[in-house]
């Protein structure tokens, strides 16, 4: 008996069982991954993961404004790129590092659902 496609998903890819139609671009929904929470957006005719949560504070960033390719924290109101993850503006006002928004790479998969891909692998480093 031939493997389901079900069977066939590669065991680093989470299925959110979404059709690409079904995304509400005004209301990313959260999915808990093997990788951490992420939500899903709909940016220039493509889907985007990025993670839920804000890389300043854990503010809950799913629930903050998406305009265009930016999303803006409902807690401090930092703006973050959903091209690149970097952040565009602070409350603050001043430079200096910020930690990256993460993405997972998205793709339709064999059953017409959308499918995160897991994060590339640290390079092993020789100790
Ligand atoms: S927790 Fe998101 S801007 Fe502070």
């Amino acid at each position: 008996m031939a493997p389901s496609p079900m069977n066939q998903r590669k065991p680093n890819e989470f299925d959110t069982g979404l059709r690409p139609g079904e995304l509400d671009p005004d209301r990313p929904v959260p999915f808990d991954t093997p990788w951490g929470s992420f939500a899903l957006y709909s940016v220039a005719g493509r889907v985007v993961a990025a993670q839920s949560f804000c890389p300043h504070m854990q503010g809950p960033l799913f629930q903050g404004t998406h305009s265009g390719s930016e999303i803006t924290c409902p807690w401090h109101q930092w703006r973050f790129s959903l091209q690149d993850g970097r952040c565009t503006a602070r409350d603050d006002g001043a430079p200096g590092d910020v930690p990256r928004l993460l993405f997972r790479e998205v793709r339709v998969g064999p059953r017409g659902t959308l499918v995160l891909s897991a994060p590339a692998e640290p390079p092993e480093t020789a100790g």
